[in-house]
């Protein structure tokens, strides 16, 4: 039967144990806004992509995750790996029988609960023309400084042109699949899906996105996420 339209594929990991915040339990599992970081980051997706097809990559040993948070209809849970990259790959090759080479393929941070409608929005206005993918990314707004190994400032940098990647990021998923099982296999470091597709010699546009985007990763990011949501829900009120 002839497909009519393009499956658009949404891979959400959030199998990291969140160290770094020191809590009781993983990040995306810590109270937000009345709910869970991940059931905050679903529910923005759910308003630009209801139509996507969701994996979300997790734990093995994750008992947090409840299945009433997720609001898609077609989602699937996959067990993630020992790096974001791996997650992100395990996913792309759980599906890899199903989507078609230029289905679209959209990763958001589960840790990125305060990405905005209208920022996807227009991510996904982009993607829908894009050949090599698009990314969410902020101008840097700070002088940025190059420090030596004794954190002395060797020079500044200029910045021109630099800015902060996000998420989510959105390519083909033959490219995506390609670019990180090369990056994976040559060690090529990725901290992005954009890194890896870079490394395949390919320039992902980015789309400016606003900086209340934060990924939480300090404790002190929950409180700052708690202040981001109520001021946009405020916003959207007026
Ligand atoms: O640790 P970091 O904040 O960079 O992780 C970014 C996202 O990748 C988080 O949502 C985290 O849960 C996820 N992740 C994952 N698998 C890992 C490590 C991180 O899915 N092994």
């Amino acid at each position: 039967m002839m497909k009519t339209s393009k499956a658009l594929w949404l891979i959400v990991p959030a199998a990291g144990r969140g160290t770094r915040m020191a809590a009781q339990r993983p990040k995306q599992y810590l109270p937000l806004a009345g709910r869970t970081v991940l059931s905050c980051t679903l529910a923005r997706l759910h308003e630009v992509f209801p139509e996507a097809r969701l994996c979300v990559c997790l734990d093995d040993t994750d008992t947090w995750f409840d299945p009433a948070a997720v609001p898609f209809t077609d989602w699937r849970r996959i067990t993630g790996g020992p790096e974001r990259v791996d997650s992100v790959m395990l996913a792309l090759d759980a599906i890899a029988d199903e989507a078609e080479d230029d289905d679209l393929v959209v990763v958001h941070d589960a840790a990125r609960p305060c990405v905005r409608s209208d920022d996807l929005q227009r991510l996904k206005a982009v993607l829908a023309t894009e050949p090599v993918g698009a990314v969410l990314a902020a101008p840097v707004a700070d002088t940025m400084k190059r420090a030596d190994a004794n954190e002395r400032i060797r020079h500044t940098e200029s910045r021109d042109h630099l800015w902060h990647a996000l998420t989510p990021q959105g390519f083909r998923y033959r490219l995506l699949h390609d670019a990180l099982t090369y990056a994976l296999r040559s060690g090529v470091p990725v901290t992005d899906d954009a890194s890896a597709i870079e490394a395949m010699g390919h320039s992902p546009q980015l789309v400016s996105g606003g900086r209340d985007n934060l990924k939480i990763t300090h404790p002190d990011d929950l409180m700052l996420a708690e202040l981001v949501l109520a001021a946009q829900a405020e916003s959207y009120r007026k």
